[in-house]
């Protein structure tokens, strides 16, 4: 079987705390794996700018002995040609051992998976999801609170286009942790995620205002969604409108903070400004957040003051350096150089269902519907993109 990371779905509870294990072995002494890979090479297929991603999995490739071809600026790639992404994977699949793919286009991974015949790993798929990026957010977690399970999570920023966060949010909620959604003003979490969360048994979703953090979040009710076990949760209102909620003394044990992902804003959007406030001293001392360490996939711009990283609290740069051993565990089990334990498959069950098409305009089956006929499987009841997983619509 073809070892493809497109969702984090694709990888059982299990098999993520093996690649954390794998990990764990791995950073100690990062140059002493330098043979396990020799003569494999790796395809960088990066047809959207990254810095942390791509030269974490390339170090990563390298420090095991593998070799690197990049294809980082789509300029001087062929798709600026016109070239579809399916013939494109296919030629840098018939060169290499392993793609690793960035695509501007939700469900270019899955795509992607479709014409190549070796492993697929998803580097960032639009505002879909970033599963590596949650590997590494998770080995954080681990090595900063000592566990992936049972955590409070707080999500902020634009949770909208921020495909971290819909990775992490669908991870962490199998672990069984609670997260408190801080959402920008109208950029709130996608319905594929809340779906997919909301089907998790035991757990509910609660629209919420948070009434006692007017000091850090500079107003007296600050919106929220919680998600989280129905019997954590506060009760809902008859009328299903939010309900005013005290955070009280509870410890959140993470704050991930995301910038306003303004590239997949539609023009009349760019514009858009910060509205929760930045993450500065204030935040040192609430009393929530005492213990929180701060996490960004970054790049950052502007959401946490510059002053707050020499705080120990923020982990950000940490973060991004455990990307470089928990992707040589990936690249190791995508080659079959390591296994991972099997655990329950935590993706459900879609079955296939015809009559419908998905309107996503920011979907690679609607960018490339010349050539790619559409898919739609059934979440729930709800029809949905096989690809962008976004409500299908009837033909
Ligand atoms: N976290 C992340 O995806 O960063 P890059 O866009 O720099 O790869």
């Amino acid at each position: 079987v073809k070892r493809d990371l497109i969702t984090i779905h694709d990888l059982s509870n299990r098999a993520l705390e093996g690649l954390m294990d794998l990990a764990d072995e791995i950073r100690p002494n990062l140059r002493s794996w330098r043979s396990e890979l020799q003569g494999f090479l790796m395809g960088s297929l990066f047809l959207e700018p990254s810095t942390r991603t791509r030269l974490s999995f390339e170090t990563a490739m390298m420090r095991l002995g593998g070799k690197v071809i990049t294809s980082a600026d789509v300029s001087t790639s062929s798709a600026a040609k016109g070239e579809s992404l399916g013939d494109t994977v296919r030629i840098v699949d018939s060169y290499v051992d392993l793609t690793v793919l960035r695509h501007p286009a939700a469900g270019a991974a899955r795509l992607a998976s479709r014409y190549a015949h070796r492993p697929i790993i998803n580097a960032g798929d639009g505002g879909h999801e970033h599963p590596t990026q949650t590997l590494c957010d998770l080995y954080t977690l681990r090595a900063e609170k000592g566990r992936v399970r049972q955590l409070t999570v707080m999500l902020y920023g634009d949770l909208l286009y921020a495909r971290t966060t819909h990775s992490l949010a669908r991870a962490l909620v199998r672990f069984g942790s609670s997260i408190v959604a801080v959402a920008q003003p109208g950029l709130d979490l996608p319905d594929f995620v809340i779906e997919d969360l909301a089907r998790i048994p035991g757990y509910a979703l609660r629209h919420v205002l948070i009434t006692d953090m007017a000091d850090v979040l500079q107003r007296d009710r600050v919106p929220a969604l919680l998600i989280d076990r129905e019997e954590r949760l506060p009760p809902a209102s008859p009328d299903g409108a939010p309900v005013l909620h005290h955070l009280g003394a509870a410890t959140i044990d993470a704050i991930y903070v995301t910038r306003l992902q303004r590239e997949r804003y539609a023009p009349v959007d760019a514009a858009r400004t910060l509205e929760l406030p930045i993450l500065d001293h204030r935040f040192l001392i609430a009393p929530q957040f005492r213990d929180t360490v701060v996490l960004h996939p970054l790049p950052r711009v502007g959401e946490i003051a510059p002053e707050f990283d020499r705080d120990p609290r923020a982990a950000y740069f940490r973060q991004a350096a455990l990307g470089v051993p928990i992707r040589m565990a990936l690249i190791l089990w995508a080659l079959g150089k390591a296994s991972l334990p099997q655990g329950e498959s935590p993706a459900p069950e879609e079955p296939a269902v015809t009559g419908f098409r998905c309107l996503n305009p920011a979907c690679i089956s609607v960018q490339e519907s010349a050539v790619i006929p559409p898919e739609v499987t059934t979440l729930g009841g709800i029809p949905r993109c096989l690809f962008c997983e976004t409500r299908a619509e009837p033909l």
